[in-house]
């Protein structure tokens, strides 16, 4: 008989609002130590590399991101009403359709015809800083990296991605700790991403380019299409799925590196490292620590009864440091072996990370460029992190010096 999650004596997670991230994540990964299981405010959470692996593998566990406005005590009916279902929240037979018709569209071979452009985009921005040796990277780089690199892949224009950053700052605060105070500016530019999307789908199925929105009008499996409003959606997701991470993503990277000049050092000599200093990067300081599930159905997992409507967190960021899987997983070392275990923080199972071939090549592309560039980078001053929270992490500011001139 397994016993009902309710009965079990297990370590409980304290909400640590104000706690900082090292903090929050040390709490996490000791507790791992004692217990696979721990309670949390609102549910549980899986803290060992197999549990996290076990929740997001089992299709019984769907995901809260469609829940997230509810979480935060969001009342506002019409903003509520308003959603819609969109992969990030989709499940089951809807899940996969959307995946199977798009997925084709996100191949790695797709993110490569990006790659000269992502070059491009981080010299374009290192250029403006390159004479100083000075930067405050969060601001002057990784902030407005993705953007272009969306657009060219949707195939916005370029004088649209002026537009393109407000909408996707103000489309992303339904994750703020704020938003109940935020939905009309989130609603506003959901209508006019949504109106502007429409606008560019027209124009695509007129003349179709070689771009990602071609590509999704023309996906089809057995005579299936995507309509316009879940086109729309679509774009919705990337935008909401594929900015915010990758410039958290770059900030965290470019910290991390500046506090271990051996290693960029390493990388700046042997370019052809990029790909494991990403993959290690990730391990060790995901942009995406955690993500959160509901039990669609009462659910025995691990000899533990959880009710329908239990919440879920599967912390990745916890299992990234499990001892059983990564040797010295407190070291942080772009050489580490690869394991046969990837590093959890693109998720796993059926909402693994969509763009995670495209994320790959856009960090591995900079980390290249920037290594190349900013020789004996260093912190310049205090980092300030964003807050702790769920959803996306990373540095606020990152003020950086490096040697000038390259
Ligand atoms: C370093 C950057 C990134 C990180 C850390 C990241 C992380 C993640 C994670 C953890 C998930 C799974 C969420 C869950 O299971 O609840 C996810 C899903 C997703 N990501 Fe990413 N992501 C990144 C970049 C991107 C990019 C560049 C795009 C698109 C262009 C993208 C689009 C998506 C989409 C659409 C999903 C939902 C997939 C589904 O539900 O089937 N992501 N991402």
């Amino acid at each position: 008989m397994p016993t009902p999650a309710a009965e079990l004596d297990i370590p409980v997670i304290p909400l640590l609002a104000d706690a900082k991230r090292e903090e929050r994540q040390k709490l996490l990964r000791d507790t791992a130590k004692q217990s696979w299981l721990a309670r949390t405010e609102i549910g549980y959470t899986v803290l060992t590399y197999e549990t996290v692996m076990g929740i997001l593998r089992d299709k019984r566990w769907h995901s809260a991101a469609g829940l997230v406005s509810e979480l935060k005590g969001i009342k506002d009916e019409e903003f509520l009403a308003n959603r819609r279902v969109s992969i990030l929240s989709a499940e089951g037979d809807v899940h996969v359709r959307l995946r199977r018709l798009v997925a084709p569209a996100f191949s790695p071979r797709s993110a490569d015809r990006l790659r000269p452009f992502m070059r491009e985009t981080v010299n374009g921005l290192v250029d403006a800083v390159a004479p100083h040796g000075r930067a405050e990277v969060v601001r002057d780089i990784c902030e407005p990296y993705p953007i272009p690199i969306i657009c060219e892949l949707l195939g916005a224009p370029k004088e649209d991605w002026q537009s393109f950053s407000v909408w996707a700052t103000d489309v992303l605060r339904v994750f703020s700790d704020t938003v109940a105070q935020e939905t009309k500016i989130i609603m506003k530019a959901r209508n006019e991403l949504n109106e502007y999307s429409r606008t560019l789908i027209e124009q695509r199925r007129n003349v179709p380019l070689d771009d990602l929105l071609t590509d999704l009008i023309n996906a089809e499996e057995a005579g299936d299409k995507l309509t316009t409003e879940e086109l729309e959606t679509m774009v919705e997701a990337i935008i909401v799925g594929g900015t915010d991470t990758t410039r958290n993503q770059l900030g965290l990277a470019l910290a991390l590196f500046a506090q271990h000049p051996d290693q960029w050092d390493m990388l700046r000599n042997d370019p052809s490292l990029a790909p494991r200093a990403v993959e290690e990067v990730m391990r060790f300081s995901g942009a995406v620590g955690g993500t959160i599930r509901f039990a669609s159905e009462d659910i025995e997992y691990n000899g533990v009864l959880f009710p329908k409507g239990t919440f879920m967190s599967a912390s990745m960021s916890s299992g990234n440091f499990d001892e059983s899987v990564f040797t010295t997983p407190e070291t942080f070392n772009i050489m580490r072996e690869p394991a046969g275990h990837p590093h959890m923080s693109f998720g796993a199972g059926i909402h693994y990370c969509l763009g995670a071939s495209l994320a790959r090549a856009e960090l591995q592309e900079s980390f290249n460029v920037l290594a190349a560039r900013m020789p004996k980078l260093a912190l310049g001053g205090d980092i300030t992190f964003k807050p702790t929270g769920v959803g996306i992490f990373g540095p606020a500011s990152l003020p950086i010096t490096f040697e000038a001139g390259h």
